[in-house]
């Protein structure tokens, strides 16, 4: 038998109500914000990846699926969305159709990575990107559009972290600080570290392991080494973030795996989600739209993990749509009878279920409940006779019978 791929997944219907539920979520949220949806291409050229995310970042390196096409040209699956929207950007002349674009998304990424709960190689991404503004007000509004988006979704007891990288300038000088700082201290580091130390410095920040993490205990701090536009623009954000009362901590260890961050970094974890529990991130990329090729533009924006949003959600149980009415029906007549009726309803714009596999009225009233119905309607044979439908409020087992002819009118009624 042919299986699936490893860190593939299949979602199946039942599952599937839950992603369309906090898609159309994230739809409505965005629109009220003022961000319109984009979609690109899932296969682009491979360069504009390794230019953007960065050649030593674990993405470029390990985990893109990059290969030569039939044309022999190099072309990525894309392993995030910021760059192939700014490509977008870029390309449409979106800087021309107005100073400030925001842009939404929703969809499938892919990552090489070991496999494991949290962890897919295929998975999903909700995100915005607001491009052609410096102002804090943005870090702020992106961060913010978060916590409303969780709350909409029913998702509690998440964290906001935040952090500032500073510019490209006291990136530079960051790094230059942490090398001089951990010169001599090299055979503390574990062996990813050891590595980070000559292609990507920065990244020993964020490394969960406890010798490194004793060793950059007494190391020099981003905050402390940033120029005082940068310090001025992260008050800003923080103020801001206090005046919407968005619950947030700093973290002076983030760092994020991709390199085009400048200034305000941010993670959002849920600690249901076990060792993989970043549900989502971002930050601010101020030099990416020039550096692939645009004008220059500030930029901001963030993506959640589709998949851990589900999972997370999951244990704290989901709000997926019930059904209005479920038909149960005795006998071969009555069949004819709630056939029609089901398909009326749903007419009018009642979802609607009946039985197909001539069951027990007790098995399906179980199949009713399994489903999380509102009402069922039972036509048996005295019903039939007496030209009524009972309909069954399931909330308290309440019963009343209704004329056949008014049954579409009297279940609206009975929904709304
Ligand atoms: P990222 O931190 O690489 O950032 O990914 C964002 C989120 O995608 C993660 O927090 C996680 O929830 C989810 N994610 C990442 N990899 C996987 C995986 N293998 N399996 C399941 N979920 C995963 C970015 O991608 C940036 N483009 C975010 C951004 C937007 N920055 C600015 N704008």
């Amino acid at each position: 038998m042919i299986k699936r791929l490893r860190g593939m997944k299949d979602i199946l219907p039942e599952e599937v109500l839950l992603w369309q539920y906090i898609e159309k979520a994230a739809k409505d949220l965005f629109a009220l914000f003022g961000y319109g949806e984009i979609r690109t291409p899932i296969l682009e050229e491979g360069s504009l990846f390794t230019k953007s995310i960065g050649e030593s970042t674990d993405i470029v390196q390990k985990e893109m699926y990059a290969f030569k096409d039939k044309g022999g040209r190099h072309v990525s699956m894309r392993p995030e969305g910021t760059a192939p929207i700014v490509r977008a950007y870029i390309e449409n002349n979106l800087d021309k159709a107005e100073s400030l674009t925001k842009l939404y998304y929703i969809g499938p990424m892919f990552r090489s990575e070991r496999p494991q709960a949290g962890r897919q190689r295929q998975f999903s991404q909700i995100g915005v990107e607001a491009i052609g503004s410096d102002s804090p007000y943005i870090d702020a509004e992106v961060i913010a559009l978060i916590k409303l988006y969780l709350e909409r979704i029913g998702l509690s007891g998440y964290t906001i972290k935040i952090n500032t990288l500073g510019c490209s300038k006291d990136k530079t000088n960051i790094r230059k600080a942490l090398q001089k700082f951990l010169k001599d201290k090299t055979n503390l580091l574990c062996k990813d570290c050891k590595a980070r130390y000559k292609k990507n410095i920065l990244r020993i920040f964020d490394c969960k392991e406890d010798g490194c993490k004793a060793v950059l205990r007494t190391a020099p701090k981003i905050i402390d080494n940033i120029c005082s536009d940068c310090k001025d623009h992260f008050d800003n954000v923080k103020n801001a973030l206090d005046a919407l009362k968005v619950p947030y901590s700093v973290d002076p260890y983030i760092v994020r795996g991709l390199d085009y961050y400048t200034r305000t970094a941010f993670e959002v974890t849920h600690p249901n989600l076990g060792a993989q529990d970043a549900i989502g991130a971002g930050g601010r990329y101020d030099n990416l739209v020039r550096d692939t090729g645009g004008p220059k533009a500030g930029a901001c924006g963030f993506a959640l993990g589709q998949d851990r949003l589900i999972l997370a959600l999951g244990k704290e149980g989901s709000a997926l749509p019930a059904l209005g009415v479920y038909i149960a029906v005795l006998g071969e007549e009555a069949r004819r009878e709630g056939f029609r009726l089901c398909n009326e309803l749903r007419s009018n714009g009642v979802s609607s279920q009946m039985d197909y596999q001539e069951r027990s009225l007790k098995a399906q009233m179980r199949q009713a409940n399994k489903k999380g119905s509102k009402y069922v309607a039972i036509i048996g044979e005295d019903e039939l006779q007496k030209g009524i439908i009972v309909l069954r409020d399931m909330s308290n087992g309440t019963q009343k019978e209704i004329k056949k002819d008014s049954f579409v009118e009297e279940a609206k009624k009975a929904l709304c």
